[in-house]
């Protein structure tokens, strides 16, 4: 495993999402022994960059890091997130990113993840009911008084960023960006570039979708948030197979799974970029950490590049609605 710096924060170039252990897919939540032995195999082979949030559950998967990360605390650069919890009432998927929230949010997590630090505390979503600046100085007190290490955003818009990071300095900035979903291209990757910013591409395998081992989704259980997914659904879905199907195109081409493919193509795409691919079976987190050795020649990667936009949106209207502000 090779690692990169975010900002100033080594991280392994290929880190671990671990909300689909307890929350948002199908089966989450149902085998916490496999769940565990995942996140030991990642550790032992060299991942460090761990990824969970205080909504994750909500709070069990934080719950869960801490039984798996007892007495490995520190081989780990520990990343969670608030602002998707309103604590002072209004609850979970309620934004409020005011710096009371915060105050209240960093000592759930700490508490949950049995530890006095988190490495990366990121807002999950921007909170247009609170300005920036006065999210960016809460978390700077919680950085001066040892509670977190680093800062970082999810979802945020460049302005957001700009004036974020002018209060202060923002380690990481976590969006989804993957073969299908490539908007940040434009308008975010250059500022984080310009400011020395790291990228966390969330949901790398596009949920899954960039794998090919989905073909249908008649086997999503109720819960499973692809349900109602644009992409997910219907004609889109149908019509979005065809991009599977050219990753695994250049899988067979390359000797590699089409899993690997979208990581190495993230990989390529700079070393100012640590995708945190989820899975919670310990023979698929082996499978993604060796993407890292995985080298697509230069015509491969143009053709992953060139391929076609997705059909359909991201997210549903509820979620389009807090990306990028
Ligand atoms: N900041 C945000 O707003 C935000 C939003 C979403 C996610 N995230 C973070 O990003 C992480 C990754 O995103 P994600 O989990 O939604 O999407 P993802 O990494 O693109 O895909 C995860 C899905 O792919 C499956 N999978 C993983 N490896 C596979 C392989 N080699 N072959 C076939 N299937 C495979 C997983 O199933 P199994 O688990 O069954 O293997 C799971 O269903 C999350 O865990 C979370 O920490 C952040």
């Amino acid at each position: 495993m090779r690692y990169i710096k975010l900002r100033d924060l080594e991280v392994s170039r290929i880190g671990l999402g671990a909300m689909g252990m307890s929350h948002g897919y199908t089966d989450s939540g149902t085998d916490e022994a496999e769940s565990i032995r995942t996140l030991h195999r990642a550790l032992e082979l060299g991942v460090t960059l761990i990824d969970t949030a205080e909504i994750y559950g909500p709070y069990t998967n934080e719950e869960l890091l801490a039984r798996a990360l007892k007495g490995r605390r520190e081989q780990v650069v520990l990343a969670t997130k608030f602002g998707l919890v309103a604590h002072s009432g209004a609850g979970p998927g309620n934004l409020d990113s005011s710096p009371a929230n915060i105050r209240t949010a960093v000592e759930g997590s700490l508490k949950r993840l049995g530890t006095d630090h988190i490495d990366l505390y990121y807002q999950h979503r921007v909170d247009p009911n609170t300005p920036i600046e006065e999210t960016a100085g809460a978390v700077g007190e919680l950085i001066a008084q040892g509670k977190v290490r680093a800062f970082g955003l999810s979802e945020a818009g460049p302005d957001t960023i700009r004036r974020a990071h002018a209060v202060q300095p923002v380690t990481a900035v976590q969006s989804e960006y993957s073969l299908w979903t490539r908007g940040i291209e434009d308008r975010i990757l250059p500022v984080l570039r310009e400011l020395g910013i790291g990228l966390v591409p969330f949901a790398p395998l596009g949920h899954g979708f960039l794998t090919g081992q989905i073909r249908s989704t008649d086997g999503f259980k109720e819960g499973d948030f692809r349900h109602g997914n644009p992409r997910f659904t219907g004609e889109n879905f149908q019509r979005n197979l065809a991009l599977a199907d050219e990753v695994q195109a250049v899988a067979a081409e390359a000797g590699a799974t089409p899993a690997q493919i979208a990581l190495a193509w993230l990989l390529a795409q700079g070393e100012d970029i640590a995708p945190i691919p989820g899975t919670k079976r310990v023979h698929r987190v082996e499978e993604n950490t060796a993407a890292d050795s995985v080298q697509l020649t230069a015509e491969q990667l143009s053709r992953l590049s060139s391929l076609p936009p997705a059909a359909g949106e991201t997210h549903n209207e509820a979620g389009r609605q807090m990306l990028e502000r």
